[in-house]
């Protein structure tokens, strides 16, 4: 398995996170934006995180390259909501499929153990065996299924939720 560096996300990594999103937005399904972020679009998305929080982003260093990266994000803006996070993890094509996407997840869910979090959501649109297989491999189980909540490319898409449970 290659080695990766884990670090917080800066705004020195935001044009290679950005690559990485534009890329699965433009040719998959898997993210339902439609658009390519911006520059701008990134400033303001390494903003909702912060270190000892419940929102926080990690990236991987390859020999000093960003691979992947990792978040924990809002699940629903109602404060009430707020002991509930949704993970999301994205690696560059090469890097998938060799253990990097767990090493990413496991050290997220160690950050998340350590603050007030009980619900840990990962929200996958319909087929993405790589995501399915590695919230599974990180302990998450499906709870809820959604038919068709979005459309791309002309074609409607199937999402599930699955949830880790923190005591
Ligand atoms: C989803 C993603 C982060 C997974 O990371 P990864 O490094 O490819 O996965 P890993 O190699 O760490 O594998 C983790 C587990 O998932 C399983 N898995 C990985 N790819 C799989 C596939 N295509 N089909 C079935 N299971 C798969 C592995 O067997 C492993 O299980 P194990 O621990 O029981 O052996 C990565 O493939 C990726 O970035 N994909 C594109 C972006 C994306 O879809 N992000 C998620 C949005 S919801």
């Amino acid at each position: 398995m290659p080695k990766i560096d884990i670090i917080p996300a800066a705004s020195g990594h935001l044009l290679a996170i950005k690559d990485i999103y534009n890329h699965y937005i433009a040719t998959t399904h898997i993210n339902f934006e439609t658009t390519p972020y911006d520059d701008e679009y990134m400033q303001k998305w390494l903003q909702q995180f912060a270190q000892n929080s419940r929102h926080q982003a990690f990236v991987a260093l390859s020999n000093g390259e960003l691979v992947g990266f990792a978040m924990s994000q809002a699940f629903r803006p109602k404060p009430a909501y707020s002991t509930s996070v949704e993970i999301t993890v994205y690696l560059t094509q090469n890097a998938a499929g060799k253990g990097l996407g767990k090493q990413l997840g496991q050290h997220l869910l160690a950050i998340l153990a350590t603050q007030d979090v009980h619900r840990v959501f990962a929200c996958i649109a319909l087929p993405n065996d790589a995501s399915i297989g590695l919230h599974k491999s990180l302990g998450f189980s499906q709870t809820a299924h959604l038919t068709e909540v979005g459309r791309k490319f002309g074609n409607y898409y199937d999402v599930v939720y699955l949830e880790y449970k923190f005591d």
